[in-house]
């Protein structure tokens, strides 16, 4: 069975102040019966793990480089994001994708870098609007998820896998309910031909405009094992409503 996950993606959001909404967010969530996620902008990491430390609240990175150490201006390490004090590392978000021109061959070196650093890789894929109107959805997401995935290593314990469609993230547009199921299916069956019963265990979140107003239905397909959540993840009081409709959806 797998252990269900609600994870927030700051993206470049949050100062000093922000840092009580993740304390609230622990506070109201002592024990939870889902995995809970924050990843805040990395300004903020550190502070974020040593505010939430001892709670039920683990904390991520937005991304990392795929080396180790190096000449690498401005970039950070999956081990530095480690030693931060993050459990997790978001890669290949559509955003990173389109602004910083990352390949599917370059979030797979950062997803073993993740890895070999002992962070679980939350590895994104999702279409455009163009691509949905053109019918290659499944095409485009399953070249995706080939490419941003190493052969080896891949488990339930180490990575994650959200489909994020490109015209559903900050529009507050969502993909029908039907259209969810069946990129799910089509990536559990992918992950399935790819990686054997070990497959089975690692989790499908779905992320785009996902509010406490839609979280139970989204919830509700099977195959979905959770959220990656934007802009509702930026208060606890929003993130609370959707982690109570996460644990009270149907067991995986
Ligand atoms: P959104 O963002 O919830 O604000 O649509 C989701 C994401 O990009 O992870």
């Amino acid at each position: 069975m797998r252990r269900k996950l609600a994870a927030g993606n700051w993206k470049m959001n949050g100062l000093s102040g922000s840092l009580g909404e993740a304390v609230a967010l622990a506070a109201t969530h002592p024990a939870p019966g889902v995995d809970i996620l924050l990843c805040p902008p990395t300004t903020l990491l550190d502070r974020m793990a040593d505010a939430v430390h001892g709670s039920k609240v683990a904390v991520g990175g937005q991304d990392c480089h795929p080396a180790v150490s190096g000449a690498h201006t401005g970039d950070i390490s999956a081990e530095m994001l480690a030693d931060a004090g993050a459990g997790y590392v978001i890669l290949g978000h559509s955003e990173r994708r389109a602004d910083h021109g990352e390949s599917d061959a370059l979030i797979r070196a950062k997803t073993e870098a993740a890895l070999a650093a002992g962070l679980v890789a939350v590895v994104c894929v999702g279409e455009t609007e163009a691509q949905r109107d053109a019918g290659e959805t499944l095409a485009v997401v399953g070249a995706q998820l080939a490419g941003s995935l190493p052969d080896d290593g891949v488990t339930g314990d180490s990575v994650v896998v959200a489909y994020e469609p490109v015209w559903a993230i900050g529009t507050g547009r969502v993909p029908t309910l039907e259209q969810i199921a069946e990129v799910h299916d089509s990536l559990r069956a992918a992950l399935s031909a790819r990686y054997g019963a070990a497959a089975n265990a690692i989790r499908l979140l779905y992320g785009g405009s996902v509010k406490p107003g839609n979280a139970a239905e989204i919830f509700a397909i099977s195959n979905v094992d959770g959220a990656l959540v934007g802009g509702a993840s930026l208060t606890a009081a929003d993130f609370s409503a959707i982690i109570a409709a996460l644990e009270a959806a149907p067991a995986a």
